[in-house]
């Protein structure tokens, strides 16, 4: 397929690589401008974001959550049958108080409401180590599992599809105003579940705590901590296993 990926953060540049490799055409685009991707390490082509709409299937959003209304314009000039994954999470201390989102609307509500366009949420409930270094193939054991929220039942197939590419399993979380279930404080977000486990976890969130244990995981974090010492401390504090 043709995608598109705006911002070569940790999970655009890690998506880009994937992608590639898997047969699909890239492009990458950064949000301000050609030069911000000078050092970045992408793979397919860099292009400035009023091209990287042409000619696509998939537009996949990976930008700090706050920064999705600057991309509007182009948004709104892609075809209709463009189907558009946004990939981001809320965190207040990075992107600002938000007051819908603060007022408990989905972070991906918000994010289409910005755009005008239905999104599909997917590629937010696993840190960009996961991505990166832990798909595997549909054989092996415990393979680990993503959720995919959305409106449209073929677009949301279709990602999972890509999912399933990438090396994990998806796990149907339902529309978009269920997407919450995968937002950062639940039990689905960054546990790095097989697909039975988080099914179960996205049944298990619970929407008025998500928010606090958000925060909760935050005051945690210590310098040196490796991607396993976070996993752990998610699951811990998720009672996840
Ligand atoms: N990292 C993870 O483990 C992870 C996991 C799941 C979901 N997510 C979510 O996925 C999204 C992308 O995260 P990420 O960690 O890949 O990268 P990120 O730090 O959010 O940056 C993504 C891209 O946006 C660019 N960017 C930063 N500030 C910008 C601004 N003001 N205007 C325009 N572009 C700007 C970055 O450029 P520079 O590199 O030049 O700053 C980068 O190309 C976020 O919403 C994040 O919450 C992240």
């Amino acid at each position: 397929m043709k995608i598109g990926i705006i911002g070569a953060g940790p999970i655009g540049a890690t998506l880009s690589h994937k992608l590639h490799a898997k047969g699909h055409h890239v492009k990458v685009a950064d949000a301000r401008g050609l030069s911000h991707l000078k050092d970045k390490e992408i793979a397919g082509e860099a292009v400035a974001l009023e091209q990287l709409g042409q000619d696509i299937d998939i537009l996949i959003i990976s930008l700090p959550l706050a920064v999705v209304p600057q991309i509007k314009e182009m948004v709104s000039q892609l075809k209709n049958n463009v189907i558009i994954v946004d990939t981001t999470n809320y965190y207040p201390f990075r992107d600002a108080q938000i007051t819908k989102i603060e007022e408990g609307m989905p972070e991906s509500v918000w994010v289409s409401e910005q755009l005008g366009r239905d999104v599909i949420k997917a590629f937010n409930n696993q840190l960009a180590y996961t991505l990166s270094q832990k798909g595997s193939s549909q054989k092996s054991d415990n393979r680990i599992a993503m959720a995919v929220a959305g409106n449209d039942d073929l677009q949301k197939e279709i990602i999972m599809n890509i999912a399933d590419e990438v090396g994990f399993d998806a796990v149907d979380n339902g529309t978009l105003q269920n997407s919450w279930r995968q937002q950062p404080g639940t039990p689905a977000y960054c546990t790095e579940l097989n697909s039975d486990d988080m099914t179960k976890a996205l049944e298990r969130a619970d929407k008025a705590a998500a928010p606090i244990q958000r925060d909760e995981v935050g005051k945690y974090f210590e310098p040196g901590m490796t991607h396993e010492d976070i996993v752990h401390l998610n699951r811990k504090l998720y009672k996840v296993n």
